[in-house]
């Protein structure tokens, strides 16, 4: 017990310096508003402060409501992302005292702890480090160069074949005892899939910048008739963040630098991801092709929590914001699925086919407005994370959503077609 609570303490401190990294901004800046997209990155701050105060010292201590005043200002339900901004927020000073004062209770209450409450604690981690990668995004939308250091990540590029063939049979999809399974990875199913080919590795900037030659946005032929009503609306031919000034050049960070060929393309919407699967003959993997490639040991017949095995290894995958940037494709064979897939979790999302359901015997868990009132056709999965994703809150179970027109995500694809 003593040592579970020292590593659920580890990683709330983990999580609380990313926020602190992200939110460390003028007062002016923290209080903009970016994009309609977006919170004001003070709103974020507070929102998961507000969070833990109301799962780890109402819920799990019991604790008395030290400002249920706020409570509806940092409700995502109540105030969509672009009203946020008029909303009378905490400034920057009382938010970061506020999120002090629920902390140090929180670290207090760990003596306390009950092992029935700990998923609450891996859900309030995870949450926090959910934010930290929404505060990136918008960072990203930013157009002022920023202050967040790249950390080298070295990464090996060893050949691999472009397809990996994986043969029919059954799986099991999703976990019934993973600790910091949120409900709608769980439960642990059977699911029998027919043979199919998977890309061994994400679909690059070169490859997609190949759609864009060949005219591809401008063929109505790969487009879901909802993604060409988009694209003609939209007046889109490239990915988010990318122009062409002679040559194709993308801004990152506030930074302008050319376009790296050689990285997974991020910053595409689902119906771009879709429309470049089918110009190249292929389509998106389901959501099940995409977990039976990433966890499914054939040999032992038993799933995997990550590609590589049980455990989570520095150096086999891209996450965690230290490289703020995908990988080259290609990179971290050792990270590689038993199929041998690369690239599976870290560097960016993939979407995958599949709309956002629960699986059979979903139980909403501990609330029913963090899975189950998304469920339905209007969201898209997204598998695997990205390299702006916490390792905390990333295994090959983890499911992702959004709509298929989101863009500012750290989000690309890799294909699959059937055998
Ligand atoms: C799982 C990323 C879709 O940001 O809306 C954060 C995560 N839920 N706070 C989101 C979440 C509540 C969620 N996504
Ligand atoms: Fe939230």
């Amino acid at each position: 017990m003593d040592a579970l609570k020292e590593r659920l303490a580890a990683k709330l401190t983990a999580a609380r310096e990313r926020s602190h990294l992200l939110t460390s901004l003028d007062d002016a800046d923290l209080v903009a508003q970016v994009s309609p997209l977006m919170s004001p990155l003070v709103w974020d701050l507070a929102h998961v402060g507000n969070y833990e105060e109301l799962w780890l010292l109402r819920e799990a201590a019991g604790v008395e409501p030290m400002r249920p005043e706020i409570d509806t200002l940092y409700d995502a339900f109540e105030h969509p992302r672009a009203t946020r901004p008029s909303l009378p927020l905490l400034p920057p000073d009382e938010a970061r005292a506020y999120i002090r004062t629920v902390r140090d209770k929180v670290l207090d209450s760990l003596d306390g702890l009950r092992p029935e409450n700990a998923f609450l604690f891996e859900m309030v981690i995870q949450h926090e480090h959910q934010h930290g990668e929404t505060m990136l995004a918008t960072h990203q939308l930013r157009r002022t160069s920023s202050h967040l250091v790249e950390k080298d990540l070295a990464a090996a590029v060893t050949p691999c074949p472009p397809e990996t063939y994986i043969p029919a049979g059954t799986f099991i999809m999703g976990t019934s005892d993973d600790p910091a399974a949120y409900d709608n990875e769980r439960p642990a199913h059977q699911v029998d899939l027919p043979a199919y080919f998977i890309d061994t590795v994400p679909v690059s900037n070169g490859d997609y910048l190949a759609f864009i030659e060949a005219g591809g946005y401008d063929d109505e032929r790969w487009w879901h008739p909802k993604g060409w009503e988009w694209r003609q609306n939209k007046k889109i031919g490239a990915p988010a963040f990318w122009f062409k000034e002679g040559v194709w050049l993308r801004r990152r960070f506030g930074t302008v630098e050319p376009v790296p060929f050689d990285q997974p393309v991020q910053h595409v919407c689902w119906y771009e991801a879709d429309a470049y699967a089918r110009w190249a003959g292929k389509r998106l993997p389901t959501e099940a092709e995409w977990e039976k490639a990433a966890r499914w040991d054939p040999g032992r017949q038993e799933p995997r929590r990550y590609p590589w095995g049980d455990d989570h290894l520095p150096g086999r995958a891209n996450l965690g914001q230290r490289s703020l940037q995908p990988s080259p494709v290609g990179s971290f064979p050792e990270g590689a699925s038993p199929y041998g897939v690369r690239q599976l979790l870290g560097d960016v999302w993939e979407w995958t086919s599949t709309d956002f359901h629960g699986y059979p015997g979903f139980r909403a868990h501990p609330y029913k407005e963090y899975s189950e009132v998304f469920f339905g056709p209007d969201y898209k999965v997204l598998r695997g994370g990205s390299w702006a994703t916490d390792p905390a809150a990333c295994r090959a179970t983890f499911r992702n959503w959004d709509y298929p027109i989101r863009r500012q995500i750290f989000a690309g694809l890799r294909c699959a077609r059937s055998a």
